[in-house]
């Protein structure tokens, strides 16, 4: 039953490429996703056949999609529950001008703290893959023979006491006084079976806060603090984020902000 409805999936995605197919009418001048991909070619000049086309738009869709939504549906919670934070990120933003590069959106200190401050209070994969013991291993005193599975948990890491003073605090200047390793801070995993989509997601958010923020001026709908809950794999606001538009910021109002 469950195939049978899978299979009717794959067929409504397969029609729905074929209306629109871009094997039938080439466009050399479009630059979205699914045309770069399809003018790709490997070592021995082999573009990709369907089936691997199909397989990156999904892995776009099903692993990139929602786990950069959510985080930045956290990442505006945050940035609205504490107005000084909010303030800080403002100046930092303001200060490039209008119509920034977004190379220099990228490099800014204090919106990159923010990012990886949203993705260790709540990491919305609160748990790597599964890994499989190969050899007998060690960890902290603990033995762990060949066939064990193990889930390393990234909720619990990013909450430890000793490396995050009060853990359940947003502080962003946490990422501005230390550098974490990549076995205490993990949002996108570890080793070579981490997130693809690291640095395309992180630069996503950047460029969506950065150009959000700018423009328009939000608070949140609520003033009660909004609860994570599990949502699949991943841990998410119950019920969303709520918010509202003020009003548009204007050159003249972010100067009296500054100000
Ligand atoms: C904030 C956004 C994202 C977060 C927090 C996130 C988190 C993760 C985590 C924790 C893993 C497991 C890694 C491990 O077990 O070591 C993973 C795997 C993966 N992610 Fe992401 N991800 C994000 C965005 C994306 C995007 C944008 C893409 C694609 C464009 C993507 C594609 C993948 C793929 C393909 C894997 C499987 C890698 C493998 O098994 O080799 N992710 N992600």
């Amino acid at each position: 039953m469950k195939q049978e409805a899978s299979s009717k999936a794959q067929n409504i995605f397969w029609v729905s490429l074929g209306k629109f197919s871009r094997t039938e009418n080439p466009d050399p001048s479009r630059t979205d996703i699914l045309s770069l991909m399809m003018a790709a070619r490997d070592e021995e000049g082999q573009p990709m056949t369907d089936v691997e086309l199909r397989d990156e738009l999904i892995t776009l869709l099903v692993a990139g999609h929602e786990t950069t939504a959510t985080t930045l549906a956290w990442a505006f919670y945050w940035i609205h529950r504490q107005p000084e934070i909010r303030d800080k990120l403002l100046q930092e933003l303001d200060a490039l001008g209008d119509k920034p590069d977004p190379m220099e959106i990228l490099k800014l200190p204090y919106l990159d703290a923010v990012c990886k401050e949203t993705l260790r209070i709540y990491p919305v994969a609160i748990l790597a893959f599964q890994r499989q013991v190969k050899s007998p291993l060690e960890i902290m005193g603990y033995q762990f023979q060949p066939g064990t599975f193990l889930s390393p948990c990234i909720y619990l890491t990013h909450h430890r006491e000793d490396l995050y003073p009060q853990p359940k605090q947003f502080k962003p200047e946490r990422f501005l006084e230390r550098q974490f390793s990549p076995y205490e801070y993990l949002p996108f995993g570890g080793g070579n079976r981490r997130c693809i989509g690291q640095a395309f997601a992180l630069f996503e958010m950047k460029l969506v806060l950065a150009t959000i923020l700018s423009s328009w001026e939000l608070a949140l709908a609520d003033e009660k603090p909004v609860k994570a809950v599990r949502r699949g794999l991943l841990m998410a606001p119950a019920d969303g984020v709520r918010m509202v538009v003020k009003g548009k910021r204007t050159q003249k109002s972010r100067v009296l902000e500054t100000v």
